[in-house]
């Protein structure tokens, strides 16, 4: 179950990576901001992951796997904080290089949708403040819808040509 549930994530990682090398870049600046988001995207990606971590804990009857995924969160808890910082600044310098150079601005649908998950990303960073702050099923909620509908952004914005 770890195995392919790893698996999934080598392969959603070498499909964004590869997505981008297939499109090829104008010139190494476009390039250094391309690696800088991929680099961020696999941070998201390891936030993102909580979610299904915390699920099999809730819903797995194997109890030796859920004490190793018990493990595992403990870890994670550690540094999903830190690991959404680095993200971000990540982030930031990707979208300010790449508005550098568009700039025709927001007339160009990629940097549309890169606008768009910005704007999406913060609301997450926001409803992860709010998690932090004080527990409830609302705010529980907020946090993984909003971090999946970031996911969603994310995905338009990378495949969008
Ligand atoms: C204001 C925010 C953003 C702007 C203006 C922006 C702009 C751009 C542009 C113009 C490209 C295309 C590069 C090219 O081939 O010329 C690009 C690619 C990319 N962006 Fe963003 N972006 C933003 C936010 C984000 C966010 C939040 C992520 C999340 C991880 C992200 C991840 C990526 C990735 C992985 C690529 C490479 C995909 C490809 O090769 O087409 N970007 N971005
Ligand atoms: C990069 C952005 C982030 C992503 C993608 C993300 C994603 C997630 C996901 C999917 C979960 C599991 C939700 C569940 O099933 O209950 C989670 C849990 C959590 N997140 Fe985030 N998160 C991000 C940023 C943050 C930030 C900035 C904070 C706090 C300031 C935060 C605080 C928390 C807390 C407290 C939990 C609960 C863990 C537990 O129940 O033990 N997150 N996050």
């Amino acid at each position: 179950m770890i195995r392919k549930w790893l698996l999934v994530n080598a392969l959603t990682i070498c499909l964004i990576v590869g997505w981008s090398f297939y499109q090829g870049s104008d010139s190494y600046y476009i390039l250094s901001a391309k690696i800088i988001s991929q680099v961020a995207f696999v941070l998201f990606l390891v936030n993102i992951n909580m979610y299904f971590v915390l699920l099999l804990i809730r819903k797995g009857k194997d109890r030796t796997v859920k004490v190793k995924l018990a493990k595992i969160t403990k870890v994670m808890m550690k540094y999903h904080i830190p690991i959404a910082v680095t993200a971000v600044v990540l982030i930031v310098f990707h979208a300010v290089l790449m508005m550098s150079i568009h700039t025709l601005g927001l007339q160009n649908l990629k940097v549309i949708s890169g606008v768009l998950a910005f704007i999406v990303l913060l609301i997450l960073l926001f409803s992860g403040v709010l998690r932090k702050l004080k527990s409830s099923g609302f705010r529980r909620k907020f946090h993984y819808r909003m971090a999946f509908i970031f996911f969603g952004f994310i995905i338009v914005h990378i495949f969008m040509i």
